[in-house]
């Protein structure tokens, strides 16, 4: 199989190609997700939020992310897998970046990582990228700073925090960055800055002008059934099937149904 690279992405926008991108943080679906044939799989810090409970993403921890993203690696043949850097582990200091995104890549095998955020963590950027580590950026609703937003609504709706990812938008370009995820912003702003960087841009709830579109397992095969967005485009109620699929199994232990004759040795 040919894998795809950060190359086959940048190829991907020039062509016109849009890139389709998928979350997961494990062995079982990464592997379902890759011989599907998603360009690009994202271990993201949404664990958290799907796979431990919590209510945020600030709470999962750098050696939670190594296990996840170090099982989802081992189902992957061909995309390009993505692994957030959590909360709290590149923020403040670029050398504690560059040894996070390292413990990724040695521990894992991924391919790259992303961090949230624009000019305030450009060093930190280019710290990792001057080790030789790809790095995706992350832009407009980063949810690792929720509490500064105070709320989940659409950003960048006002001139100045438009003007301010526009400007992020660059710096992570001139940075190095391969792409960049623009997440639940205005859509003709989406546009224009999909126009405006050579580098491929991943939406979510970003409109359809991105060069790629990302969402989260969990969202697209209605596993979730309470998070309903606008920008959601549900694949599968995944809920109601197990539900019955499991209800089904509760039956028919309790009937005496199964394990029937030739179910046994
Ligand atoms: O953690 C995550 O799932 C993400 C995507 C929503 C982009 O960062
Ligand atoms: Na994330």
């Amino acid at each position: 199989v040919k894998r795809i690279t950060t190359n086959t992405l940048q190829k991907m926008k020039s062509t016109g190609e849009k890139i389709s991108m998928i979350t997961a943080y494990d062995f079982s679906f990464g592997k379902i997700f890759d011989a599907a044939g998603i360009d690009v799989i994202l271990v993201g810090d949404s664990a958290s939020n799907v796979m431990a409970g919590h209510e945020t993403t600030l709470p999962i921890t750098l050696d939670q992310m190594i296990y996840h993203a170090s099982s989802v690696i081992r189902g992957v043949e061909r995309s390009l897998v993505v692994v957030d850097l959590p909360f709290g582990t590149y923020q403040g200091n670029s050398k504690e970046a560059l040894a996070s995104a390292i413990r990724i890549m040695k521990e894992t095998g991924a391919h790259a990582v992303k961090l949230e955020g624009g000019e305030e963590i450009v060093e930190s950027i280019k710290r990792i990228l001057a080790a030789g580590i790809p790095v995706m950026g992350h832009l407009g609703l980063t949810p690792q700073s929720i509490y500064k937003f105070g709320t989940y609504t659409v950003r960048a709706k006002e001139e100045a925090e438009a003007n301010k990812l526009r400007s992020d938008a660059k710096i992570l370009q001139e940075s190095g960055c391969f792409a960049m995820v623009l997440e639940k912003i205005p859509a003709l702003l989406a546009k224009e800055v999909s126009e405006s960087v050579a580098i491929p841009t991943i939406g979510i709830g970003a409109g359809r002008h991105c060069d790629g579109q990302v969402l989260v397992m969990h969202d697209l095969l209605g596993i979730n059934t309470e998070f309903k967005p606008r920008f959601l485009r549900q694949y599968l109620n995944m809920h109601e099937q197990v539900t019955n699929a499991v209800k089904h199994y509760i039956k028919d232990v309790k009937d005496r149904d199964f394990p029937n004759e030739q179910e046994q040795y």
